[in-house]
């Protein structure tokens, strides 16, 4: 064989080499929709001795948002000797594997630990980044351009001398970049392996790009799923509250006829007798479906709020006023704290009342056997044009797991609840532009609603 045999044979050797790479690589691509398997396939399949291109290789992507190119992994000779090949029905069927115990490995090393840490900005200062970033090409440390400014300040060090930087593109946009190196023999990057790297560089774009293209549509596809099924269970809902208004409509006037009728009976029958009991009890089951019957109109009527500026503590007084025979027979001592008054808010003095009373009644109802109830009033710290309203009790507090649901409609844990005090209560708030919330402190249950105060009620200089 002559020299140009023997030369001709060589490059006839590399390019079926190149041609393997590109045809494994581009099977490896449909094996995997792992991001973080294939960037180690990526960088180890160069770093390989096998394919002896090159010593050492990063990649760095970038972060559209923050305009940053973050180094993500590096892989060095020494680290590569995990990759498999698997192959296929022909030679050029064949693809690579890495096991999950190298790409541990590979990525606790302490060198890419470093790498990952790296973050250069695209600040158009850097003709080297520049050169990559925005005309996308292939560029080489010891190029005229490069004056060794802040991004070869990280780049160099990490490549431990001369080092070459290839554009990673897809869909016209530059993705991120792979920098390789030659730091241990200090052998010069040939431009037979450049070429190489920049077919190879092509790939690599979409071979990133589709898995984190796919990953967007499953988050996508997850988050319309979630959407759809929150309509249909609000639809549901709705639907329910719907048939539950009708039915109450219809039972509200047999059963005024059935209280009036059992009252007057009450009256005419003798005390201490049987009929006299039965009769009672009749007149007080009644009067709880009424409200029970009340309640589910409320809720499922559209609320007609008429603001004007009410004092909420006022309207807390009338409540614990209204509530006082309750806290007298289960044994409850309630405590009042509001200091600087008026608390003016722009509101519904008759919905808000129906708020603080379904969270007291709440409270007294977990506290059957007595205890205390706390309410208080006090301004935000910050800006003092909110005011916070709590309701606190020491009734052992909610289940955890109940906490989420609590708000929903029809959600109770009583015997004889309608669970609609709650959703009623937080539906009143909103519609005020405030909110309510629901937490567990260690005796019991704590209600806070934050509502906005009228204008005239806070100076910003406080
Ligand atoms: N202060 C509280 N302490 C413990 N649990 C509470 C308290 N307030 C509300 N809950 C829980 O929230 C559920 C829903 O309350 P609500 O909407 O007022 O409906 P209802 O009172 O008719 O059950 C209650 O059944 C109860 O389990
Ligand atoms: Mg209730």
């Amino acid at each position: 064989m002559n020299i140009s045999d023997s030369r001709q044979s060589s490059v006839a050797d590399r390019q079926l080499l190149e041609l393997t790479l590109l045809y494994q690589f581009s099977n490896t691509m449909l094996s995997t929709l792992r991001v973080k398997k294939l960037t180690h396939l990526i960088l180890t399949a160069i770093t390989t001795p096998s394919s002896n291109l090159f010593e050492r290789a990063i990649l760095f992507l970038r972060n559209e948002k923050t305009n940053v190119l973050q180094g993500m992994l590096a892989v060095t000779r020494q680290q590569s000797d995990g990759l498999q090949i698997v192959s296929g029905q022909d030679a050029l069927g064949s693809r690579w594997e890495i096991s999950d115990e190298t790409i541990l490995r590979q990525r606790s090393d302490e060198y890419c630990q470093q790498v990952r840490l790296t973050r250069i900005e695209i600040d158009g200062v850097c003709p080297l980044i520049n050169k990559i970033v925005t005309e996308r090409t292939l560029c080489r440390s010891d190029d005229i351009l490069c004056r060794q400014c802040e991004a070869c300040r990280f780049i160099k060090p990490l490549c431990g001398g001369a080092f070459a930087a290839v554009p990673l593109i897809a869909r016209e946009k530059t993705i991120g970049m792979i920098v390789v190196g030659n730091p241990e023999s200090a052998c010069k990057i040939s431009n037979d392996n450049l070429r190489f790297l920049q077919l190879y560089a092509n790939q690599a774009g979409m071979a990133i790009e589709n898995p984190m293209l796919y990953n967007r549509i499953e988050e996508a596809h997850l988050s319309l799923k979630d959407a759809r099924e929150r309509l249909l269970h609000g639809e549901r809902l709705a639907a329910i509250g719907e048939m539950a208004a009708n039915l109450a409509h219809e039972l509200k006037n047999p059963l005024i006829t059935i209280g009036g009728f059992a009252g007057r009976l009450l009256k005419s029958l003798p005390l201490a007798t049987r009929e006299h009991r039965y009769a009672e009890m009749i007149v007080s089951e009644v009067s709880r479906l009424e409200k029970m019957l009340s309640e589910i109109l409320a809720f499922s009527r559209k609320p007609t709020i008429c603001f004007n500026y009410c004092d909420l503590d006022e309207i807390i007084q009338d409540c614990l006023a209204s509530c006082a025979a309750t806290f007298e027979d289960s044994g409850i001592t309630v405590s009042f704290a509001s200091d600087s008054l008026p608390w003016n808010v722009l509101g519904d003095a008759h919905q808000l009342k129906q708020v603080f009373l379904n969270l007291i009644l709440n409270a007294c109802d977990a506290m059957p056997e007595g205890g205390s109830l706390f309410l208080a009033l006090e301004k935000t710290a910050l800006d003092k044009k909110t005011v916070i309203a709590t309701v606190r009790d020491t009734g052992g507090g909610i289940p955890k797991e109940m906490l989420p649901q609590i708000f929903n409609p029809f959600f109770t844990t009583k015997h004889h609840g309608t669970g609609l005090g709650l959703a009623i209560a937080n539906r009143i708030i909103m519609n005020h532009r405030g909110s309510l919330e629901a937490h567990n402190t260690k005796q019991g249950a704590m209600f806070t609603i934050t509502l906005p105060l009228a204008e005239t009620d806070y100076s910003p200089g406080l």
